[in-house]
Formats: structure tokens, sequence, C-alpha cells
């Protein structure tokens, strides 16, 4: 009711800004990278597997999508990701020394239980959750669990239960490097610092919504966006055009960066609003030049730069920037920028955010 809501006009808005908080609660008690987090058993789990299959739907899709580039990266574990209502009915090649990660905000989606239960019954015993309810079906089936502690989600487009699965997801990471001996003390140290910042930096993100509020009034009268993204922002990109289509109705595709001239780049003209990611990283010139490949064809880009970035307001491009460049982190500042402006745009629009048609909460049929 409008009490629990306090000063948010929708829960939707509220659990974006509980953010900061229900992060810090789910590395609450993280003081040191420890196998046993994610179950007593866990060590021994960790030594025995040698891959990582991550199953999942929707936004927690996307939250594995982001786990690949860190777990491969920083543990150097191979790891894929799979859709669950695909991989619970393909032909796949299955390795016994896998780590099968279910990532599920509910823990009762039916496809994401099936796609365990199947994996399981090709010879992958060793199972984990990143789960956001203790007493849930999922939780009960996999061997190991995470409990994200991201609170009820009431809003159907997930929002906390993302960056608090990519937060536990990170934990993961560094959890499978040190066991692999890819973990020295002082990167130990040095990351669990960025996650204890992590409410600080996001909630500073979030201080943004007066400027993603101006952009939202241009994005609500559109029928179409883009989202480009590249390397680890990809899948954030992905994310903030599922939140925009998924509250807003409007069209949204999402595309690694560096794919736009092989397709969409055909849609670019000046109807087309095309958001980008630009945070300060290693992929940050390329991103420049796929930039101008947009604005050769006119097409408006709203950038969400880093403070570091350069990448300064001309016309047609126009740019929030970003308070810190956050490393392997910053695909969770990132998308809080991503989900307001869905927020708002829908906002606008008038449509039922906190319930958009034919979506709901959690899908326990196939
Ligand atoms: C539904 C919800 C999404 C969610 C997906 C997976 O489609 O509307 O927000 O991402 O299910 O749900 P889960 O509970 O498994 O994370």
């Amino acid at each position: 009711g409008a009490a629990e809501l306090g000063p948010y006009r929708h829960y939707m808005q509220k659990e974006i800004f509980e953010q900061p908080r229900v992060i810090g609660d789910t590395l609450e008690g993280v003081t040191g990278i420890m196998p046993e987090l994610f179950g007593d058993n866990a060590y021994k789990v960790f030594k025995q597997i040698d891959r990582v299959l991550i199953l999942a739907c929707g936004t927690s899709y996307y939250a594995g999508l982001t786990a690949k580039y860190w777990i491969e990266s920083v543990a150097k574990v191979p790891c894929s990701v799979e859709i669950a209502s695909e991989y619970r009915y393909r032909d796949s090649v299955p390795h016994p020394n896998t780590l099968v990660v279910t990532i599920t905000q509910s823990g009762e989606t039916a496809d994401t239980l099936a796609a365990l239960k199947h994996a399981r019954s090709l010879g992958m015993v060793h199972t984990l959750t990143i789960c956001n309810v203790a007493t849930s079906a999922m939780v009960r089936e996999c061997a190991l669990a995470y409990i994200t502690r991201a609170g009820v989600e009431v809003g159907v487009a997930s929002t906390k239960a993302f960056t608090t699965q990519l937060a536990a997801l990170f934990l993961l990471t560094l959890t499978l490097a040190q066991i692999n001996g890819r973990l020295s003390d002082d990167d130990e140290a040095t990351y669990l610092k960025q996650m204890r910042h992590l409410p600080v930096a996001l909630a500073a993100v979030l201080a943004l919504e007066p400027q993603i509020i101006a952009w939202a009034e241009d994005f609500a009268r559109k029928e179409n966006a883009l989202f480009l993204g590249r390397g680890i922002h990809y899948p954030i990109a992905l994310e903030g055009a599922l939140k925009l289509k998924e509250i807003s109705y409007i069209h949204a595709e999402a595309y690694p960066a560096g794919e736009l001239k092989h397709g969409p780049l055909a849609l670019v003209t000046e109807e087309m609003p095309v958001v980008t990611i630009a945070p300060n990283d290693a992929l940050l010139e390329k991103l420049k030049s796929n930039m101008q490949e947009v604005r050769a064809r006119g097409g408006q880009l709203y950038v969400f730069a880093d403070v570091d970035s350069r990448i300064t307001s001309s016309d047609g491009v126009h740019v929030i920037r970003l308070p810190e460049h956050y490393g392997l982190l910053s695909p969770i500042l990132h998308v809080a920028a991503l989900q307001l402006l869905a927020y708002h745009t829908a906002l606008a629009r008038g449509t039922d955010v906190d319930k958009p048609r034919n979506l709901a909460k959690s899908v326990t049929v196939e």
C-alpha cells in the first residue's frame, strides 16, 4: 500500500533505490573469500569442478551472461550460459566436472527448475543456486546455495534482485579464483574494499535521477531504441533494453557495439535513440568509433559515460556522466542508470509500471 511506498510512486522505483542497502545486506558478513559462503561442502565441490554451466531465464539470464565475463577473466574457469528453456530441450554434451549454477530470484521458475533436473539427469551432480528465496524449490533442489538478500521484489520488472545476483556472482568468481590459486591476498583485499564501497558508489549513480528524467521525456515519444555496450557491459545493454520494453512497451534491442555494422546500422536514422554504455575501460576507443558510425547516420546518442572517459556533449550526443569508473563491478553501476531510464520513460508514457501487460513476476508453468 501507499504507506509501504514511502516517497516513491511505484514499487519499481522504491526497489531501484533500495539497491545500495540490499547489496550491502547481500554481502554482509563477507569479511574474506571462503568457499563456505556457498555451503558447508563447497570447498570439496569447487575443487572437483573445472567448468561452469549457468542456467537461468529473463533478467537472471543476463546476470549469468555478466558472470561469464568475470568467471573466465578472473577465475580462468570456462563458463557457458544457457537460457533454461532452450537447454532443457536441446541435445548437449554433458561433462561430469561441471558446476551447474542456476540463477533465479524466485527459485520457482519452471524452466529453470526443469533445466537443473535435466543437467542432473545427464550426470552433473555439482549444483549451486544463486537465489533470493531461501525456502524455494530451487534451494531445496541444489546442493549448494547463496541466498541474495534483496528482500521481497514486487515490481514485475526485476531490479534489485539482478544487482544482488551480480554481487553474489562476483563473490563466486573470487572464490573460484582463490581455489585455482589466482587470487592473491592483495587482490582479495582490493576486491573486498570495492565490494564494501558499492552501496556508496551506487547511491551516487541513483542521484543522477533528475538528468535521467530529462532524457526519459525524449524517450517517451519514441517507438524504438537501440542499446549498445561492449564486453562486460554488453549483457547490461541487453538488460537495459529488456527493462525498457517490459515496462514502457518501446521496442528496444541491444547489440554489442562491434556488431553494429553487421545489421542494426540499417535501422539508424534521426528517429533512433541509441543508448550507449561507455565505461572507461580497454574498449572505450573502439566504442567511440562505433558512436561515430551512429552519428554519421544521424542517430541520436544517449551516452552513459564514466567520469574520466572524455566524451563530451555535442550536437546529437547527449552525455550523462557516472561519478566513478568501477572496474569489474562497473556493470552494477551502469545497470542502475538504465533501470531509471526505463522507469521514467514508462512513467512518462503512463503505463502500469509495476504490473506490465502480459507479464508475470514468476513463471511457474512452462
Ligand atoms: C519473469 C520475471 C522476470 C524474471 C524471470 C526469471 O519473467 O518477470 O523479471 O527475470 O521471470 O525469474 P526468476 O525468478 O527465475 O529469476
